[in-house]
Protein backbone atom coordinates (compact mmCIF):
# COMPACT_ATOMS: atom_id res chain seq x y z
CA UNK A 1 0.00 0.00 0.00
CA UNK A 2 0.96 3.80 -0.23
CA UNK A 3 0.64 6.19 1.70
CA UNK A 4 -0.54 9.33 -1.24
CA UNK A 5 -2.03 11.47 1.56
CA UNK A 6 -1.64 11.73 5.10
CA UNK A 7 -4.70 9.32 6.18
CA UNK A 8 -6.26 7.22 3.21
CA UNK A 9 -4.08 4.44 2.16
CA UNK A 10 -4.71 3.29 -1.70
CA UNK A 11 -4.22 -0.39 -3.08
CA UNK A 12 -5.15 -0.95 -6.52
CA UNK A 13 -6.66 -3.90 -8.23
CA UNK A 14 -4.68 -5.85 -10.77
CA UNK A 15 -6.51 -4.78 -14.10
CA UNK A 16 -9.18 -2.35 -14.63
CA UNK A 17 -12.37 -3.80 -15.58
CA UNK A 18 -14.02 -0.66 -17.34
CA UNK A 19 -13.16 -1.00 -20.65
CA UNK A 20 -15.11 -4.46 -20.79
CA UNK A 21 -18.15 -2.97 -19.07
CA UNK A 22 -18.77 0.27 -20.29
CA UNK A 23 -19.58 -0.09 -23.45
CA UNK A 24 -22.68 -1.92 -22.50
CA UNK A 25 -25.94 -0.35 -21.84
CA UNK A 26 -25.77 0.87 -18.28
CA UNK A 27 -28.90 -0.35 -16.15
CA UNK A 28 -28.90 1.44 -12.42
CA UNK A 29 -27.21 0.02 -9.74
CA UNK A 30 -25.72 -2.98 -10.91
CA UNK A 31 -22.21 -2.35 -12.37
CA UNK A 32 -19.51 -1.04 -10.00
CA UNK A 33 -16.70 0.26 -10.26
CA UNK A 34 -12.44 -0.89 -9.80
CA UNK A 35 -12.06 1.50 -5.88
CA UNK A 36 -14.11 1.32 -2.34
CA UNK A 37 -13.45 3.69 0.27
CA UNK A 38 -13.74 1.79 3.85
CA UNK A 39 -13.03 3.65 7.49
CA UNK A 40 -13.73 1.91 10.32
CA UNK A 41 -14.91 3.05 13.65
CA UNK A 42 -13.69 1.95 17.27
CA UNK A 43 -12.97 3.16 20.72
CA UNK A 44 -14.56 6.58 19.92
CA UNK A 45 -12.41 7.07 16.40
CA UNK A 46 -12.08 6.63 13.03
CA UNK A 47 -9.29 4.69 11.63
CA UNK A 48 -7.78 2.81 8.89
CA UNK A 49 -8.81 4.81 6.03
CA UNK A 50 -8.44 2.72 2.89
CA UNK A 51 -9.12 2.89 -0.96
CA UNK A 52 -8.71 -0.68 -2.08
CA UNK A 53 -10.13 -2.81 -4.84
CA UNK A 54 -13.89 -3.16 -4.65
CA UNK A 55 -14.38 -6.36 -2.94
CA UNK A 56 -16.65 -8.19 -0.80
CA UNK A 57 -17.05 -7.48 3.16
CA UNK A 58 -16.64 -10.11 5.76
CA UNK A 59 -18.81 -9.82 8.44
CA UNK A 60 -19.79 -11.55 11.49
CA UNK A 61 -23.22 -12.98 11.25
CA UNK A 62 -23.85 -11.13 14.79
CA UNK A 63 -23.24 -7.43 13.48
CA UNK A 64 -25.64 -5.00 14.98
CA UNK A 65 -26.83 -4.16 11.80
CA UNK A 66 -28.31 -7.19 10.59
CA UNK A 67 -30.60 -7.18 13.35
CA UNK A 68 -31.36 -3.78 14.75
CA UNK A 69 -30.62 -2.02 11.44
CA UNK A 70 -28.47 0.66 12.06
CA UNK A 71 -28.06 1.80 8.75
CA UNK A 72 -27.34 5.25 6.58
CA UNK A 73 -26.73 5.98 3.36
CA UNK A 74 -26.63 8.43 0.46
CA UNK A 75 -26.47 9.10 -3.05
CA UNK A 76 -24.46 11.67 -4.75
CA UNK A 77 -22.93 11.85 -8.37
CA UNK A 78 -19.96 12.91 -9.89
CA UNK A 79 -20.27 13.99 -13.93
CA UNK A 80 -17.72 14.47 -16.96
CA UNK A 81 -18.22 17.36 -19.08
CA UNK A 82 -17.12 17.40 -22.68
CA UNK A 83 -13.44 18.48 -21.84
CA UNK A 84 -12.82 14.94 -19.75
CA UNK A 85 -13.13 16.66 -16.56
CA UNK A 86 -14.66 15.00 -13.87
CA UNK A 87 -16.85 16.81 -11.02
CA UNK A 88 -18.51 16.55 -8.22
CA UNK A 89 -22.66 17.72 -7.86
CA UNK A 90 -22.64 19.51 -4.55
CA UNK A 91 -21.00 16.91 -2.31
CA UNK A 92 -21.07 18.99 0.52
CA UNK A 93 -25.05 18.95 0.72
CA UNK A 94 -25.01 15.24 0.94
CA UNK A 95 -22.07 15.32 3.51
CA UNK A 96 -23.86 16.89 5.77
CA UNK A 97 -27.67 15.19 5.46
CA UNK A 98 -25.54 11.99 5.68
CA UNK A 99 -23.97 13.15 9.35
CA UNK A 100 -27.38 14.72 9.91
CA UNK A 101 -28.92 11.09 9.37
CA UNK A 102 -26.15 9.56 11.54
CA UNK A 103 -26.60 11.50 14.21
CA UNK A 104 -30.31 11.05 14.52
CA UNK A 105 -29.89 6.91 14.21
CA UNK A 106 -27.25 7.31 17.09
CA UNK A 107 -24.49 6.81 14.56
CA UNK A 108 -21.29 8.76 14.80
CA UNK A 109 -20.62 11.55 12.65
CA UNK A 110 -17.83 10.93 9.76
CA UNK A 111 -15.68 14.04 9.66
CA UNK A 112 -16.57 16.48 6.76
CA UNK A 113 -13.12 17.02 4.93
CA UNK A 114 -12.06 13.32 4.99
CA UNK A 115 -15.50 12.57 4.01
CA UNK A 116 -14.64 15.20 0.45
CA UNK A 117 -11.09 14.43 0.72
CA UNK A 118 -12.05 9.95 -0.25
CA UNK A 119 -14.29 11.25 -2.38
CA UNK A 120 -12.52 13.40 -4.49
CA UNK A 121 -9.82 10.66 -4.11
CA UNK A 122 -12.47 7.75 -5.13
CA UNK A 123 -13.82 9.57 -7.93
CA UNK A 124 -10.54 10.85 -9.43
CA UNK A 125 -8.95 6.90 -9.39
CA UNK A 126 -12.31 5.92 -11.28
CA UNK A 127 -12.58 8.88 -13.80
CA UNK A 128 -12.46 6.34 -16.84
CA UNK A 129 -15.83 4.84 -15.16
CA UNK A 130 -17.62 8.29 -15.00
CA UNK A 131 -19.84 7.94 -18.49
CA UNK A 132 -19.72 10.65 -20.77
CA UNK A 133 -23.20 11.95 -22.34
CA UNK A 134 -26.46 13.43 -21.61
CA UNK A 135 -27.91 11.88 -18.20
CA UNK A 136 -25.21 9.91 -17.77
CA UNK A 137 -23.11 9.59 -14.45
CA UNK A 138 -21.23 7.80 -12.00
CA UNK A 139 -23.63 7.31 -8.71
CA UNK A 140 -21.89 7.63 -5.68
CA UNK A 141 -23.17 5.65 -2.47
CA UNK A 142 -21.62 6.64 0.52
CA UNK A 143 -22.91 4.15 3.71
CA UNK A 144 -21.99 3.43 7.10
CA UNK A 145 -23.45 0.41 9.12
CA UNK A 146 -23.24 -0.96 12.97
CA UNK A 147 -20.68 -3.89 13.13
CA UNK A 148 -20.63 -4.36 16.58
CA UNK A 149 -20.67 -8.29 17.32
CA UNK A 150 -23.23 -8.35 19.95
CA UNK A 151 -27.23 -9.40 19.60
CA UNK A 152 -28.26 -6.97 23.08
CA UNK A 153 -30.36 -4.06 21.91
CA UNK A 154 -28.08 -1.00 21.90
CA UNK A 155 -25.74 1.67 19.79
CA UNK A 156 -23.22 0.10 18.36
CA UNK A 157 -19.54 0.79 19.49
CA UNK A 158 -18.01 0.03 16.18
CA UNK A 159 -19.23 0.90 12.47
CA UNK A 160 -17.97 0.88 9.71
CA UNK A 161 -18.17 3.62 6.64
CA UNK A 162 -17.74 2.94 3.07
CA UNK A 163 -18.43 4.41 0.02
CA UNK A 164 -18.84 2.61 -3.57
CA UNK A 165 -19.84 3.78 -7.31
CA UNK A 166 -21.56 2.32 -10.03
CA UNK A 167 -21.84 4.37 -13.40
CA UNK A 168 -25.33 4.99 -14.13
CA UNK A 169 -27.70 6.53 -16.99
CA UNK A 170 -31.49 7.08 -15.84
CA UNK A 171 -33.23 5.84 -12.88
CA UNK A 172 -36.62 5.57 -14.38
CA UNK A 173 -36.67 4.36 -18.55
CA UNK A 174 -40.12 5.47 -18.97
CA UNK A 175 -42.76 8.35 -17.07
CA UNK A 176 -43.60 7.25 -13.59
CA UNK A 177 -47.55 6.25 -12.43
CA UNK A 178 -47.83 7.15 -8.68
CA UNK A 179 -50.38 5.65 -6.25
CA UNK A 180 -51.47 8.19 -3.69
CA UNK A 181 -51.40 5.84 -0.50
CA UNK A 182 -53.67 6.05 1.84
CA UNK A 183 -53.21 3.65 4.39
CA UNK A 184 -49.60 2.77 4.67
CA UNK A 185 -47.06 5.17 6.70
CA UNK A 186 -43.42 5.93 5.11
CA UNK A 187 -42.95 8.05 8.46
CA UNK A 188 -44.50 10.10 11.17
CA UNK A 189 -43.34 12.99 13.36
CA UNK A 190 -40.33 12.23 15.25
CA UNK A 191 -39.65 9.29 13.31
CA UNK A 192 -36.44 9.07 11.38
CA UNK A 193 -38.57 10.24 7.65
CA UNK A 194 -36.23 13.10 7.23
CA UNK A 195 -32.73 10.67 7.48
CA UNK A 196 -31.67 8.36 4.53
CA UNK A 197 -31.86 5.60 6.85
CA UNK A 198 -31.99 2.27 5.31
CA UNK A 199 -35.31 1.06 7.49
CA UNK A 200 -37.17 3.82 5.75
CA UNK A 201 -37.32 2.44 2.19
CA UNK A 202 -37.42 -1.28 4.00
CA UNK A 203 -41.15 -0.67 5.45
CA UNK A 204 -41.94 0.75 2.16
CA UNK A 205 -41.70 -1.79 -0.12
CA UNK A 206 -44.35 -3.98 0.78
CA UNK A 207 -46.83 -0.87 0.71
CA UNK A 208 -44.96 -0.21 -3.06
CA UNK A 209 -45.20 -3.93 -4.19
CA UNK A 210 -48.95 -3.72 -3.70
CA UNK A 211 -49.13 -0.63 -6.04
CA UNK A 212 -46.69 -2.35 -8.69
CA UNK A 213 -49.15 -4.63 -8.56
CA UNK A 214 -52.24 -2.37 -9.88
CA UNK A 215 -49.84 -0.96 -12.44
CA UNK A 216 -47.93 1.77 -10.73
CA UNK A 217 -44.33 2.38 -10.51
CA UNK A 218 -44.27 4.26 -6.54
CA UNK A 219 -46.39 5.33 -3.75
CA UNK A 220 -47.08 8.98 -3.39
CA UNK A 221 -46.84 9.04 0.27
CA UNK A 222 -49.03 10.67 2.53
CA UNK A 223 -49.01 12.00 5.69
CA UNK A 224 -49.28 9.61 8.96
CA UNK A 225 -52.07 11.15 10.83
CA UNK A 226 -54.89 11.73 8.50
CA UNK A 227 -53.46 10.82 5.10
CA UNK A 228 -54.51 14.18 3.64
CA UNK A 229 -51.28 15.85 2.86
CA UNK A 230 -48.78 14.62 0.05
CA UNK A 231 -45.23 13.68 1.30
CA UNK A 232 -42.89 12.53 -1.29
CA UNK A 233 -42.54 9.51 -3.35
CA UNK A 234 -40.35 6.78 -2.76
CA UNK A 235 -37.34 7.38 -4.24
CA UNK A 236 -37.84 11.08 -4.94
CA UNK A 237 -39.51 14.76 -3.61
CA UNK A 238 -42.48 16.17 -5.88
CA UNK A 239 -43.32 19.04 -7.40
CA UNK A 240 -46.85 20.30 -9.32
CA UNK A 241 -46.54 22.86 -11.76
CA UNK A 242 -50.02 24.99 -12.01
CA UNK A 243 -50.66 27.36 -14.26
CA UNK A 244 -49.52 31.07 -14.20
CA UNK A 245 -45.77 29.67 -13.72
CA UNK A 246 -46.42 28.68 -9.88
CA UNK A 247 -44.87 25.37 -8.74
CA UNK A 248 -45.96 23.97 -5.57
CA UNK A 249 -43.84 21.58 -3.20
CA UNK A 250 -44.63 19.65 0.00
CA UNK A 251 -42.42 21.74 2.35
CA UNK A 252 -39.61 20.22 4.37
CA UNK A 253 -40.65 18.51 7.78
CA UNK A 254 -38.96 15.74 10.43
CA UNK A 255 -41.02 13.69 7.89
CA UNK A 256 -39.48 14.65 4.16
CA UNK A 257 -36.30 14.33 2.80
CA UNK A 258 -34.63 17.68 2.67
CA UNK A 259 -33.97 16.48 -1.20
CA UNK A 260 -30.83 18.09 -2.97
CA UNK A 261 -31.94 18.10 -6.19
CA UNK A 262 -35.19 19.12 -4.65
CA UNK A 263 -33.49 22.51 -3.16
CA UNK A 264 -31.35 22.54 -6.51
CA UNK A 265 -35.01 22.37 -9.07
CA UNK A 266 -36.16 25.23 -6.26
CA UNK A 267 -33.41 27.75 -7.01
CA UNK A 268 -33.62 26.88 -10.86
CA UNK A 269 -37.63 27.71 -10.79
CA UNK A 270 -36.99 30.64 -9.51
CA UNK A 271 -34.28 31.74 -11.51
CA UNK A 272 -36.74 31.07 -14.48
CA UNK A 273 -39.24 33.59 -12.99
CA UNK A 274 -41.40 30.98 -11.32
CA UNK A 275 -43.34 31.04 -7.66
CA UNK A 276 -42.41 28.76 -5.94
CA UNK A 277 -44.65 27.78 -3.22
CA UNK A 278 -43.14 25.57 -0.01
CA UNK A 279 -46.30 24.32 1.77
CA UNK A 280 -48.57 21.87 3.02
CA UNK A 281 -50.04 20.22 -0.62
CA UNK A 282 -53.18 18.47 -0.05
CA UNK A 283 -54.53 15.25 -1.81
CA UNK A 284 -57.41 17.04 -1.86
CA UNK A 285 -55.77 20.41 -4.25
CA UNK A 286 -54.14 17.71 -6.41
CA UNK A 287 -57.06 15.95 -6.90
CA UNK A 288 -58.99 19.38 -7.93
CA UNK A 289 -56.34 20.81 -10.11
CA UNK A 290 -56.27 17.59 -11.98
CA UNK A 291 -59.59 17.94 -12.84
CA UNK A 292 -60.31 21.57 -13.87
CA UNK A 293 -56.67 21.41 -15.79
CA UNK A 294 -54.63 23.89 -13.60
CA UNK A 295 -52.41 21.20 -12.83
CA UNK A 296 -49.76 21.25 -15.93
CA UNK A 297 -47.19 18.77 -14.34
CA UNK A 298 -45.66 16.68 -11.55
CA UNK A 299 -42.85 15.34 -11.42
CA UNK A 300 -40.03 13.70 -8.87
CA UNK A 301 -36.66 14.45 -8.08
CA UNK A 302 -33.79 12.95 -6.82
CA UNK A 303 -30.22 12.13 -7.19
CA UNK A 304 -30.87 9.12 -8.57
CA UNK A 305 -34.64 9.46 -10.50
CA UNK A 306 -32.86 13.43 -11.49
CA UNK A 307 -36.56 14.56 -12.54
CA UNK A 308 -38.63 12.18 -13.57
CA UNK A 309 -41.91 12.93 -15.09
CA UNK A 310 -44.88 11.57 -13.17
CA UNK A 311 -47.51 10.61 -16.06
CA UNK A 312 -50.23 9.37 -13.80
CA UNK A 313 -51.55 9.15 -10.27
CA UNK A 314 -53.82 7.20 -8.83
CA UNK A 315 -56.20 7.63 -5.62
CA UNK A 316 -58.71 5.26 -4.24
CA UNK A 317 -58.64 2.87 -7.53
CA UNK A 318 -59.45 6.28 -9.99
CA UNK A 319 -56.36 6.77 -12.40
CA UNK A 320 -55.73 10.62 -13.32
CA UNK A 321 -53.85 10.83 -16.46
CA UNK A 322 -51.50 14.02 -16.55
CA UNK A 323 -50.78 16.56 -19.43
CA UNK A 324 -47.49 14.37 -21.68
CA UNK A 325 -44.41 15.95 -21.10
CA UNK A 326 -42.49 18.40 -24.19
CA UNK A 327 -39.73 20.67 -24.43
CA UNK A 328 -41.60 23.57 -23.07
CA UNK A 329 -42.33 21.80 -20.17
CA UNK A 330 -40.70 22.82 -16.95
CA UNK A 331 -39.92 19.70 -16.24
CA UNK A 332 -37.96 19.40 -19.79
CA UNK A 333 -36.39 22.51 -19.36
CA UNK A 334 -35.37 22.49 -15.45
CA UNK A 335 -33.73 18.76 -16.51
CA UNK A 336 -31.92 20.61 -19.54
CA UNK A 337 -30.58 22.80 -17.25
CA UNK A 338 -29.32 21.27 -14.35
CA UNK A 339 -27.71 18.30 -16.77
CA UNK A 340 -26.13 21.66 -18.60
CA UNK A 341 -24.80 22.80 -14.84
CA UNK A 342 -23.38 19.64 -14.14
CA UNK A 343 -21.92 18.03 -17.28
CA UNK A 344 -20.20 22.02 -17.55
CA UNK A 345 -22.42 22.49 -21.30
CA UNK A 346 -23.38 25.61 -19.25
CA UNK A 347 -21.29 27.84 -16.36
CA UNK A 348 -22.56 26.81 -12.64
CA UNK A 349 -24.09 30.40 -11.73
CA UNK A 350 -25.04 28.82 -8.43
CA UNK A 351 -21.63 27.76 -6.93
CA UNK A 352 -23.07 23.79 -6.83
CA UNK A 353 -19.95 22.40 -8.78
CA UNK A 354 -16.65 20.98 -7.10
CA UNK A 355 -13.51 19.95 -9.27
CA UNK A 356 -11.72 17.32 -8.27
C1 LIG B 1 -30.99 8.66 -4.52
O1 LIG B 1 -31.70 9.31 -5.27
O2 LIG B 1 -29.77 8.82 -4.49
C2 LIG B 1 -31.55 7.69 -3.62
O3 LIG B 1 -30.93 7.38 -2.66
C3 LIG B 1 -32.86 7.11 -3.96
C4 LIG B 1 -32.89 5.65 -4.19
C5 LIG B 1 -32.13 5.09 -5.29
C6 LIG B 1 -32.99 4.86 -2.97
Amino acid sequence: MIDVKENIKISSPATCRNEQILGESISFGRIFSDHMFTSDYENGKWNNHRITAYEKLALDPSCLVFHYGQAIFEGMKAYKTKEGKVQLFRPQANIERFNKSAERMCMPTFPEELFLDALKQLVKMDSLWVPEGEGMSLYIRPFMIATDEYLGVRPSDKYKFLIITSPVGSYYKEPVKVKIETYYTRAMEGGTGFAKAAGNYAKSLYPAQLAFKEGYHQLLWTDAKEHKYIEESGTMNVMFVLKGNKIITPALTSTILNGVTRSSVIEIAKSFNYNVEERRVSVDEIIKAMKNGELLEAFGTGTAATIANISAIGLDGENFDLPARNNDSFSSKALKHLDSIRRGVIKDPFGWIVSI
